[in-house]
């Protein structure tokens, strides 16, 4: 037995923060961010949203899109570094929300890597037969957790999710995913801060060593996805569509370049999101499906990056 991806849902919130508008409050201008980042707006949650909320959106889309009720899913897996709270897990609350009521429910952290990381483990829990319609949701809010006076770091999140339903399949849809993580580097991409007798010690914003990141997603983006490619035996000739995290335009190219992906074949959708962490990647899948590029038989490269630090590759047949 196989595991499939058999449909996508996203959802951003309504409001729009613009380059310039950013340019009003923290020194910074719109023609520094597109030309660094390719940014150009981001989506910010409304005070009255939570990140559960974005994912029960996501998710509501892709059951419809699959003509599966909420009751059917038994397995809901949440990749988010920016959960409601810190227990229960915000898969519980999306559980209770969406009216699963006979799903099993857990987050995964693996900050903007999650959603590979979470594709990854589902695959395998639906190829052993156990689960049947599993919702693999990558939701955030990063909005809450930038130091919006820090202009190294405010200009590049936004908010989102995206879902995916898994199910089992009589032919390969997950074609090969393989992980990685250097703990060593986890302080050039992290959030310090930690609760300690209900008070925040140290700082709870993004802190972020932009080079040193640029420098290693670049590295490492490519090369799992010749990992990937390798244990399935395809070549990056195969690739049909290519989905990287959204992080920056940059980083995208340069993988690109390096794995003989045009961009043409390339999915981005960072221009009006920035980059939603764990979010980026459905969100993006779902766009392309959505608008038509992605289509049943096709092979799409997806591949995450982020703090940790963490990366991974899935390599699907859609
Ligand atoms: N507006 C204007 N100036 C700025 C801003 C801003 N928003 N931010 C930094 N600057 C200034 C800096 O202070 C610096 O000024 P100085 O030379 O006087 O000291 C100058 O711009 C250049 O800064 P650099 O950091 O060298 O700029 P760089 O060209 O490296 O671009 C960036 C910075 C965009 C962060 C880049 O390093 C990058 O893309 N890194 C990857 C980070 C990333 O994408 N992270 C996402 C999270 S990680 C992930 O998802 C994998």
């Amino acid at each position: 037995m196989f595991s499939k991806i058999i449909a996508t849902g996203s959802y951003l919130p309504a409001k729009i923060l613009t380059n310039d508008e950013l340019a009003q409050t923290v020194d910074t201008s719109d023609e520094w961010i597109r030309t660094r980042s390719g940014i150009r707006a981001r989506r910010i949650a409304a005070a009255d949203e939570q990140t559960s909320d974005l994912a029960v959106a996501a998710a509501r889309e892709a059951l419809a899109a699959a003509g599966v009720a909420a009751a059917e899913v038994d397995l809901i897996v949440v990749a988010t570094t920016t959960p409601d709270m810190i227990f229960p897990s915000t898969a519980c609350i999306v559980q209770d929300k969406l009216g699963a009521r006979h799903a099993a429910a857990f987050d995964l952290q693996a900050v903007c890597s999650g959603f590979v990381y979470a594709l990854s483990v589902v695959d395998r829990m639906v190829a052993s037969g156990q689960y049947r319609h599993a919702l693999v949701i990558g939701a955030e809010i990063y909005s809450r957790i930038l130091n919006w006076q820090d202009r190294t770091t405010c200009v590049l999140f936004g908010d989102g999710a995206g879902a995916v339903l898994v199910s089992p399949s009589q032919t390969p849809g997950i074609l090969a995913t393989r992980l990685h993580a250097d703990g060593s580097r986890r302080a050039i991409l992290n959030v310090p801060g930690q609760v300690r007798h209900g008070v925040i010690e140290g700082d709870p914003h993004v802190h972020m060593d932009g080079p040193a990141v640029f420098k290693m997603a670049v590295q490492v983006m490519a090369e799992v996805c010749e990992e990937t490619l390798a244990m399935a035996k395809l070549t990056a000739a195969d690739i049909d569509w290519l989905v990287p995290h959204q992080a920056n335009v940059r980083i995208i190219d340069a993988t690109g370049r390096r794995l003989g992906v045009p961009a043409e074949k390339t999915i981005v959708t960072v221009a009006g999101q920035g980059n939603t962490s764990a979010a980026s990647i459905p969100l993006a899948l779902d766009t392309a499906v959505r608008d038509g590029r992605i289509r049943p038989g096709h092979v799409v490269q997806t591949v995450g990056v982020g703090g940790g630090f963490t990366w991974g590759s899935a390599l699907i047949r859609w």
